[in-house]
């Protein structure tokens, strides 16, 4: 059950106040209203209202509509989220127009049109509502990634060497690689090093170094002065400020292109920066981590990526096993992220069905463990009862006269699992790559590997 939708109405004659109150109640909505821009903001500022409808005009004798605009701005910097709707004579385009562009949701003429105006404040009530709580959503989000460490499932033997290095090097200052399939936890892993550091009370700053287009580069790590480039407005904080005292996290490192590879290696070097058309030197503390999905010993063997970076980046090297080699984690881990989401999507669901632990089991996983997190997100959202069936969990089962997939290498599974998801996707390489728990960028690397044409 949602509450009764809160309208606050604003206008100087009383009887439109009451025509509006008595209207409003009517299809359930309630009312409260104000006589003077003074009173609204007083209200706004002490209640929480789905939407706020007002005159322009207040004063008897004017009919600029300055005071109700000028309300109209104050309401915006009060709570930019709570819709405005406007009131304006019949015929004063331009009060309209104004109103809308200083951040009115919509504006109806007077006399108003009963069924037009409750249409309009219906949608508006809908609008507001949703964009408050997806604000509140990514609020949340931000404060969880920001806030402590995310939650670290690790019972399986295979994943005992990467507990045991995290206890052993994580207090320590040593630059350390992290490197594993997609999805295999390589920022837990990194979010715990910084955790279990003296430098834990200073930032962690994570960045996807590989992302980075020629130029943007440098000014992204180590800052820019004022007119480094024509569009530079202001001088810019690289990251390696940013993280100075902290812990600076490069991740996709082997995206890193050659000649952004030695300005890197200079300041691991060193120690220290010079934003990008700046003369002065700084000095920054900073321990880096690094991750990868790719092997960086071939890529130096190719020529592609600097031994001495390497050798910078990987004082210890912490490799994450995919999902499908520590089995004995997937129950764990799903049951975890069963808790996770029942809770987010308040459902009441408690567990999996044998069928479906069973298909769990069975899956090879080649998203890893992001994979599992989204396919039990997904079950959450499907499950009737309060336990999950394997059909809820959306694993593709295995066609006949396909080879199973145990039967395949890698690569060959790999390639499968791309065309099938692009299959049931109709093309859209977007959501063929979120229900492979894989990001965008990711996928068409894939694509391109396998040769695969998409769209
Ligand atoms: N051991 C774990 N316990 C709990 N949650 C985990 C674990 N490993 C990974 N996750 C969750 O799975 C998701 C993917 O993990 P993460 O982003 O760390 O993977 P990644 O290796 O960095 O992937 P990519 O290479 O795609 O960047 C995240 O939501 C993370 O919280
Ligand atoms: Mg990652």
């Amino acid at each position: 059950m949602t509450r009764t939708p809160r309208i606050l109405v604003a206008d100087d004659q009383p009887d439109v106040l009451e025509a509006l109150r008595i209207l409003l109640k009517a299809e359930g909505f309630e009312a409260a209203t104000a006589t003077s821009p003074g009173a609204v903001i007083e209200m706004v500022e002490h209640e929480d209202f789905d939407l706020v409808l007002i005159d322009l005009n207040y004063t008897r004798d004017t009919t600029s509509g300055r005071e109700g605009l000028d309300l109209l701005s104050r309401l915006r910097d009060l709570d930019p989220t709570v819709p405005v709707v406007v009131m304006t004579a019949w015929g004063s385009v331009e009060g309209a127009v104004e109103a809308m562009r200083r951040g009115a949701r919509d504006y109806v003429e007077k006399p108003w049109d009963n069924e037009r105006l409750l249409a309009t404040i219906r949608t508006h009530v809908e609008l507001g509502r949703a964009l408050r709580r997806s604000q509140l959503l990514e609020g949340e989000n931000v404060r969880l990634k920001g806030e402590g460490v995310p939650e670290l499932i690790a019972t399986s033997k295979a994943m005992r060497p990467v507990l045991e290095i995290i206890d052993r090097v994580g207090p320590s200052d040593a630059n350390v690689l992290i490197v594993g399939e997609h999805g295999t936890g390589k920022e837990v892993v990194a979010r715990w090093l910084h955790a279990v550091s003296h430098r834990a009370k200073r930032p962690l700053v994570a960045v996807n170094a590989g992302g980075f287009s020629e130029g943007v580069f440098e000014s992204e790590l180590f800052g820019h002065v004022r007119g480094a480039f024509t569009d530079a407005k202001g001088d810019r904080v690289g990251c390696f400020e940013l993280a100075d005292g902290g812990t600076l996290f490069l991740d996709e490192i082997a995206n890193v292109r050659p000649q952004q590879q030695a300005k890197l290696l200079r300041v691991l070097e060193t120690g220290e920066i010079q934003r990008v058309d700046s003369s002065k030197i700084r000095k920054v503390d900073v321990r880096v981590l690094s991750a990868t999905n790719a092997n960086l010993a071939e890529a130096v063997a190719r020529g592609e990526f600097r031994e001495d970076l390497l050798y910078r980046l990987n004082t210890v090297e912490i490799r994450l096993p995919p999902l499908r080699d520590r089995r004995e984690d997937i129950l764990p881990l799903a049951r975890h992220f069963l808790a996770k989401q029942a809770a987010r999507y308040g459902r009441a669901i408690e567990d999996f069905t044998q069928s479906a632990r069973d298909a769990l089991m069975a899956h090879t996983w080649p998203g890893n463990v992001r994979e599992l997190q989204h396919s039990v997100e997904r079950s959450v959202l499907m499950a009737r009862g309060s336990r999950i069936e394997a059909s809820d969990l959306g694993l593709r089962q295995r066609e006949d006269g396909s080879a199973p997939m145990d039967e395949l290498t890698l690569d060959e599974a790999e390639r499968l699992l791309i065309e099938k998801a692009l299959e049931r996707h109709q093309g859209n390489v977007s959501r063929a790559a979120e229900a492979l728990g894989l990001s965008r960028s990711a996928m068409y690397r894939r694509l391109q590997r396998h040769d695969i044409e998409a769209g």
